[in-house]
């Protein structure tokens, strides 16, 4: 079997083409949706997810703010920021880029937050209500990979699901919504033992270690949708996924690319979360906004 492939790029275009009419809207009732991006030292991958960032902000009609603070910056610094964009009325989302320096507690920086400008939905209010069932701002790449998911028209329900990998920006959250969906959910980790034996159960495989190749073809349940959330840098430059995309190709129902899967979605979901934030200013505001 070949695998179908998944392409994060043109299902992200798609939604970024929706993106543009909201933010058209927005725009044509006074609101000019914002978003600020803050960066804390010169990171050489952040620097270009956040350029990435920002030019997309400029394609969909979003105004964004670059807000670039030295790799010393104290807590207070940067704490002091989000409380002046908190407070800035211009600006409806807020995405603090990760990782932080290391004298930076990213728990705190990101719980200064406001929850209603989380649109990177990290913050615990809307990881929590993530939890209950009820989420307001979704996390991104989560987001993402359940609208690839979606595009397949895999029904989840009943389906066994692994996620390998429990970051709080990725595995945990992916695994709720997985779960919300009707899958039954294994989480897998660098302590699972014997992680092959979970990989071959799953019809739905979401990898997220940031190992290159980690998952090899064997480790696939033959017609399963495997998810590569991996942007891995080899020595020579090339980019590469957890997942070995050339052996998996070969038993898997569906399969992401790297690049062009996961990545493009993450923004794509980003941008979406920032008008629906402008959007709910707006309501709050009593403005309506032309359908
Ligand atoms: N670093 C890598 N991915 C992300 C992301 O989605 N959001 C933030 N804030 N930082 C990141």
């Amino acid at each position: 079997m070949t695998a179908l492939i998944i392409d994060g790029k043109q299902i992200a275009q798609k939604l970024r083409a929706e993106w543009k009419l909201r933010a058209d809207r927005l725009n044509a009732a006074g609101i000019a949706p914002g978003l600020a991006v803050v960066m804390v030292g010169d990171n050489a991958a952040s620097k270009i997810y956040v350029r990435n960032k920002i030019r997309a902000c400029r394609e969909v009609g979003i105004r964004s703010e670059e807000h670039l603070l030295g790799g010393d910056s104290s807590q207070e610094t940067v704490l002091g920021l989000i409380d002046r964009l908190n407070a800035d009325a211009g600006i409806h989302g807020i995405l603090v880029q990760l990782p932080l320096p290391a004298q930076l507690a990213p728990p705190i920086v990101i719980e200064r937050i406001s929850p209603d400008k989380d649109v990177d939905g990290l913050h615990s209010r809307n990881l929590g209500s993530l939890v209950s069932g009820h989420p307001r701002l979704l996390p991104c790449t989560p987001a993402g990979i359940m609208k690839m998911l979606k595009s397949t028209g895999l029904d989840l329900h009943g389906k066994e699901a692994v996620v390998v990998g429990r970051s709080n920006i990725v595995g945990k959250p992916v695994a709720l919504l997985l779960l919300q969906a009707g899958a039954t959910v294994t989480m897998c980790h660098s302590h699972t033992r014997d992680l092959a034996h979970h990989t071959r159960r799953a019809d739905v495989l979401v990898c997220a270690i940031g190992k290159p190749h980690a998952i090899g073809g064997e480790m696939i349940k033959p017609g399963a949708a495997v998810i590569d959330v991996g942007i891995n840098r080899l020595s020579d430059g090339k980019l590469v996924g957890d997942v070995d995309f050339g052996a998996a190709r070969e038993r898997a129902g569906w399969i992401t690319p790297v690049p062009g899967g996961v990545g493009p979605m993450t923004i794509a979901m980003l941008l979406g979360n920032a008008i629906l934030s402008a959007e709910r200013y707006a309501a709050e505001l009593g403005i309506k906004l032309d359908a």
